[in-house]
């Protein structure tokens, strides 16, 4: 299926690595020009295994200023802008449950980089876009912002946040032909994922601690229906299907790749 996105410019957030690498490589596949943003200075890997044509800018999306000095870099050096991919995330790095385990000053930083993030990033990018009257923007959920997830209540609630702030965005939106959805996955193979898994076992005396395979096999199996990890690629693989025209009547909704978790109602 020929998604039409070649040629048209796509800005991958949280591109260095897991979920918004695989993305980056996907709309370069497509024939997009890919700018691969990031705090991390892996995006200039990231952006040369793409090939020619694509950018690497590395910049925190919390500081606000130097995002829509970025923004502005992009659309001089690779166009206008068609489509914002923001999958920058983080967890508080500290186990949830019960919650007042955790300090109330653990939830500002993930608050600040998820939610203030997403909304940095909405605002670096859109007025071009609603200018141009065209584009897509694709935030980044989790099954944990559906189900109320003890693993880390901040994650959790943050995620939750950006549901509604993709349909608060959808509703902005949709009189000037912009669409914004949210892909919520379960269990990726990620960075991030690895770093749930350390948190998890750290209580575990030595012997007893499973392997990084067997944690994911187990939780998979007993969370998730279909009882699958999900692949970083199978989320680019949304990712371009949604900034694409095939899905030019979808705005406002969440995506579970989640093996049909959140319909299961476990954690
Ligand atoms: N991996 C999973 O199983 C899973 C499950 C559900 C939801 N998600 C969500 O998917 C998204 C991607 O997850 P991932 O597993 O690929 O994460 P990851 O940790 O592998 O990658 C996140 C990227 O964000 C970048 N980043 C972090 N803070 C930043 C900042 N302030 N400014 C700029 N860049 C910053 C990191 O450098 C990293 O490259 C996240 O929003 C995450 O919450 C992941």
């Amino acid at each position: 299926m020929d998604l039409g996105l070649s040629g048209q410019v796509a800005v991958v957030m949280g591109g260095a690595n897991g979920i918004g690498k695989a993305i980056a490589h996907s709309f370069a596949a497509e024939g997009a020009r890919v700018a691969v943003v990031d705090r991390d200075g892996a995006v200039n890997a990231v952006a040369a295994e793409l090939g020619e044509g694509h950018l690497p800018v590395i910049v925190d999306v919390t500081d606000y200023p130097a995002l829509q000095a970025a923004a502005a870099r992009i659309e001089s050096e690779l166009g206008p802008v068609a489509h914002v991919v923001f999958t920058v995330g983080i967890d508080s790095g500290k186990g949830g449950f019960p919650f007042w385990n955790l300090e109330p000053s653990d939830w500002t930083r993930v608050y600040t980089v998820n939610v203030q993030g997403s909304v940095n990033a909405a605002h670096a990018f859109c007025r071009p876009m609603v200018h141009r009257r065209q584009g897509t923007f694709l935030f980044f959920s989790s099954v944990a912002g559906q189900i109320g997830s003890q693993t880390d209540p901040p994650y959790s609630a943050s995620k939750a946040a950006i549901i509604n702030f993709t349909q608060c965005a959808a509703k902005d939106f949709a009189p000037y032909n912009i669409r914004a959805n949210a892909i919520a996955p379960g269990m990726v193979h990620t960075p991030l994922q690895q770093k749930v898994y350390a948190l998890s076992i750290a209580n575990l005396p030595e012997a007893e601690r499973p392997t990084y395979d067997e944690w994911c096999t187990t939780k998979i199996a007993r969370l998730a229906p279909l009882g699958r990890m999900v692949d970083p690629e199978e989320i680019g693989a949304y990712a371009v299907y949604l900034a694409s025209n095939h899905a030019r009547n979808v705005t406002g909704q969440v995506l579970n790749v989640d093996g049909g978790w959140v319909m299961h109602g476990g954690l």
